[in-house]
């Protein structure tokens, strides 16, 4: 059954989460909301819980306490194979090491995605070309990752990441592995699409200027949301 669409509600909104590891506190009463297509830049040092949160959010780690909306969906009560479902239907991920299938050419790593949720096929190969064309990538459709340059894999990465028609990217330091010039064209395009189609993104970063594309900027430090500096 598909799910229902429901634009007027904020992508994400974060409710007192917390998280252990064992018994160490890792998130600690963790708030926060993002739009519908607005875009949020998470800091913080390494070690602080970033990607503990984001494997929270895609339903990878289970929490103790707190809630998580995406869409207006609740994600705690649901079971395993919903929050499949759910991940492939309203998420979208960008990784540091990109996370592209060696074996598939750039095209097919796009296609990759609406594969897993029964489209038609020439419904996916149209979709995956307009999406290469819209990174610029789509002169490399035949290439196979290893004979692509870091900004490119990231570009077809984006290409895959939209593919299913997201409400919310989840990045984690997208441009860690790319050179300023990469990076910056990645994070246009980034921008660009999530204007374009009104897609939340939640960036993790070490770096200010990669966060300079979002509306608001939040510390992390040791589990803890610490300011608001936008
Ligand atoms: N699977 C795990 N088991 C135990 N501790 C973990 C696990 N994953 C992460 N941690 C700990 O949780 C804390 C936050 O890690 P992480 O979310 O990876 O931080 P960041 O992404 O900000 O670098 C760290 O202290 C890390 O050692
Ligand atoms: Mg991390």
């Amino acid at each position: 059954m598909p799910l229902r669409s429901t634009p007027d509600k904020s992508a994400l909104r974060v409710t007192g989460l917390c998280k252990n590891f064992g018994e160490v506190g890792v998130l600690h009463d963790l708030s926060l909301t993002i739009g519908a297509g607005k875009r949020v830049a998470l800091m913080g040092r390494s070690g602080s819980g970033k990607s503990t949160l984001l494997n929270c959010i895609c339903g990878i780690e289970q929490f103790h306490a707190g809630s998580i909306e995406i869409c207006g969906e609740l994600v705690n009560t649901m079971n395993s194979k919903r929050i499949e479902q759910f991940r492939r239907e309203r998420l979208g991920y960008v990784f540091q090491s990109f996370h592209l299938l060696p074996t598939l050419t750039a095209l097919e790593n796009v296609e990759f995605p609406a594969q897993l949720i029964h489209s038609s096929r020439d419904d996916i190969r149209n979709r995956a070309r307009e999406l290469l064309r819209l990174v610029g990538m789509e002169h490399r459709e035949t290439h196979r990752p290893d004979a692509l340059s870091g900004g490119e894999l990231q570009r077809i990465a984006l290409a895959r990441a939209v593919i299913n028609h997201p409400r919310l990217i989840l990045a984690d330091e997208p441009t860690g592995s790319l050179d300023s010039t990469s990076g910056d064209q990645v994070l246009d395009l980034l921008e660009r699409i999530s204007d374009e189609k009104q897609i939340a993104v939640l960036l993790v970063t070490h770096d200010r200027n990669t966060a300079r594309i979002c509306e608001h900027v939040l510390k992390m430090k040791d589990g803890y949301i610490i300011g608001d500096n936008k």
